[in-house]
């Protein structure tokens, strides 16, 4: 991919961490009075939350999923990202549309009850497993000097798309002005089925039996990892194939197997400090 071969840099926006040229301040600008179609949309998500999995889930819920033509378009394709430089595309084209970026950042439209919003939440200690790993693949982030270096930088927000802790408590704390679905990577992984029966009703679609089975098929971990329109394969000249994988374990609690005693006990003071009267619980 054309991309592989620039070098990427990060700077500064609004206070947040961006990669150029995947962002450009141009497109930061731009997006912000970008006009959307209130039949598209949004999925707003922190990186590393499984954004992949519910783009997946929501377009097949509004395709029909054994409509052969939206079978072969990447998902990257069908659901772009708003923010970045890479998707030359006319966004009222699509049926889905994603961003990572903050409340602040989004299109004005996007701040009133107009477009739709499913916000995807994940407890942030998988988030910084998944993220501390997504470094070390991408080749256009800069790899960890160590899991304890990685988990301070996290902490202080200075990575890629910024604070975890902002992105969460400012989103939310505007639900209320937005039409805002909540779900999160934990119920997704305890009872799929609800979650996506949730988001349907959420997008008035009606799916009958054999569609929810089928979606269900088709957005499980080792379907998406091996289906080459979902797998990411498009876009290898981000990733350094050969240091993992996309799709790296796909499971709740991994985080165990990273923090040691002492770094869990630091992150939940620090998650305490910041996070005590947000009224969302994470496994
Ligand atoms: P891990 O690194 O913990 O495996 P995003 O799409 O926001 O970048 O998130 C990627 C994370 O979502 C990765 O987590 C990835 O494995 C997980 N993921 C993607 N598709 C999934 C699926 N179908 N089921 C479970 N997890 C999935």
């Amino acid at each position: 991919m054309e991309m592989a071969k620039k070098s990427f840099e990060y700077f500064q926006y609004n206070g947040v961490t961006f990669v150029s040229p995947i962002h450009s301040i141009e497109q930061l600008e731009w997006v912000k009075d970008l006009k959307m179609d209130p039949d598209i949309p949004l999925l707003v998500s922190y990186p590393k939350s499984g954004t992949t999995w519910v783009q997946q889930i929501v377009s097949l819920i509004l395709s029909n999923p054994n409509d052969t033509d939206e079978k072969s378009k990447n998902l990257s394709q069908k659901a772009p990202w708003i923010e970045y430089t890479l998707f030359k595309t006319d966004f009222n084209k699509h049926q889905l549309l994603t961003t990572h970026l903050n409340h602040e950042m989004v299109p004005n439209v996007v701040k009133s009850k107009m477009i739709k919003i499913i916000y995807l939440a994940r407890n942030p200690k998988d988030v910084i497993v998944s993220s501390y790993h997504f470094h070390k693949y991408s080749r256009f982030l800069t790899a960890p000097k160590d899991f304890q270096d990685f988990l301070e930088q996290f902490v202080e927000g200075n990575v890629f798309y910024g604070s975890w802790f902002d992105h969460i408590r400012d989103w939310y704390s505007h639900k209320d002005e937005l039409n805002f679905l909540f779900v999160t990577y934990e119920d997704m992984q305890k009872d799929l089925r609800s979650v996506i029966e949730k988001v349907a009703s959420f997008l008035n679609k009606k799916l009958d039996a054999g569609t929810l089975e089928s979606i269900l098929d088709q957005c499980t971990f080792n379907a998406m990892k091996k289906n080459p329109y979902t797998n990411s394969h498009n876009l290898s000249g981000l990733f350094h194939s050969d240091k993992g994988s996309f799709y790296r374990k796909g499971i709740v609690g991994d985080w165990k197997n990273h923090f040691l005693v002492s770094q869990n006990e630091w992150f939940d003071s620090i998650y305490q400090e910041k996070m005590a009267d947000f009224p969302v619980k994470f496994d």
